[in-house]
């Protein structure tokens, strides 16, 4: 990588996510792993689960629990905690439309405040502000790979007596003052959706909580509320969340490989920091005390729409993400929520994210850093 001597190089189009290529650089361990299942003959909460809960527990602490979507992670934390009809819980105004579709599955009511700059999570003021006598639960989202103000939200949801239930599906690797995301609440929810910075070959996901009973529980409403010891015996209403041996394997290998993946993501995050520092637009945050998991480097500009426009022509695909905030998209007509999301939440849907995952080639980095600088010039 060298901006000092941006040629344009690539002449493919640089996709936008590199998951597809990161599949791919697996082959060998993915077909290894459906070998070791093949052969052990256990196709749920066998030594394929136990490796994931466990190297979970080592590297960021908890107690986990596979389960198979994040989205599903945020009904099973949902539902362990008693929240449903009648209760409210405040999501925040940009995020993935699952953190609020999980509260409405759940029986309960979302409340959409909003988010702040520099890194579009949920503003504790709003939160604070959204409190009713039915509020029971908040669920901050860690966008892009960066945490929310935990300490700011843990303290205001102690007050209050509510469960803090964190949305980590985009953050896995992130921490913040040494402590990993998932662990500051009651319960860390987790995609391992193949597209996020690991996953599985499809979807997959898991819940982290604070205590082994409350593992207990959670791992009974994946399985039809069951214990794995007798498959008759129904203690409580479960759900089907069972993580397959297969997923949970590749999960497991991608996690072993995550930190040197996020060495990369920061690597390519820092080049184009340097290399935009002059154009108008900003880059990511990173604030004191933080690890950014990366999962997007999302600029701010005043015409993401042209700029996108430019770089598809130059064959670099970008994305914007979140476009629409919650309570503008039409599904919400349909749902029942309450929302204090005002203008200060707009600029979420001005950010544009450009590749930067740990599969780009110098020479890719360097045409993203020519077609950007390009435009501006
Ligand atoms: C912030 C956020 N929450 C929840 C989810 C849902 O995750 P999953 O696709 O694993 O259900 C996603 C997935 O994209 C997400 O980005």
């Amino acid at each position: 990588m060298n901006a000092t001597t941006l040629r344009p190089t690539v002449t493919h189009t640089i996709p936008a996510e590199g998951h597809s290529r990161r599949v791919r650089s697996l082959r060998w361990e993915i077909l290894r792993t459906a070998d070791e299942v093949i052969t052990e003959g256990t196709f749920h909460y066998g030594p394929q689960t136990e490796r994931l809960e466990e190297l979970m527990r080592d590297r960021w602490g908890g107690h986990a629990v596979a389960t198979t979507s994040c989205t599903q992670a945020l009904m099973l934390a949902l539902t362990a905690a008693g929240i449903g009809s009648g209760d409210e819980v405040v999501v925040p105004a940009a995020t993935f439309t699952a953190t609020a579709f999980a509260v409405s599955a759940a029986g309960a009511v979302p409340v959409i405040a909003d988010v702040h700059e520099p890194t579009l999570t949920l503003d504790p003021a709003s939160f604070d502000k959204a409190i009713t006598g039915r509020t029971r639960a908040v669920i901050p989202v860690h966008l892009h790979g960066h945490m929310a103000d935990m300490p700011a939200i843990t303290t205001i949801a102690k007050a209050h007596n509510l469960t803090v239930i964190e949305d980590c599906a985009q953050a896995a690797g992130a921490s913040l003052r040494g402590r990993a995301a998932g662990t500051w609440g009651d319960y860390g929810c987790f995609s391992f959706w193949v597209g996020k910075t690991i996953g599985g070959l499809e979807d997959a996901g898991a819940v982290i909580t604070t205590t082994p009973e409350r593992a207990e529980l959670l791992r009974r409403l994946t399985n039809m509320g069951r214990d794995t010891t007798d498959r008759h015996l129904h203690h409580v209403r479960g759900t089907r969340a069972r993580l397959g041996e297969f997923n949970a394997g590749i999960v497991a290998v991608e996690l072993n490989l995550l930190p040197t993946w996020l060495k990369r993501r920061r690597q390519i995050a820092d080049h184009y920091n340097r290399a935009f520092a002059h154009l108008p637009l900003t880059t990511p945050v990173t604030l004191p005390e933080h690890v950014h998991a990366l999962y997007k480097y999302a600029i701010t500009c005043s015409d993401a729409d042209i700029l996108g426009t430019h770089l598809a022509n130059n064959g670099v695909q970008a994305e914007q993400v979140y476009p629409y905030l919650l309570p503008d998209q039409p599904a919400f007509s349909g749902i029942e929520h309450r929302s204090h999301v005002t203008a200060q939440s707009q600029p979420a849907a001005q950010r544009l994210c450009l590749p930067a995952y740990p599969e780009l080639s110098d020479d890719e980095v360097d045409h993203v850093i020519h077609s950007v600088t390009t435009f501006y010039n």
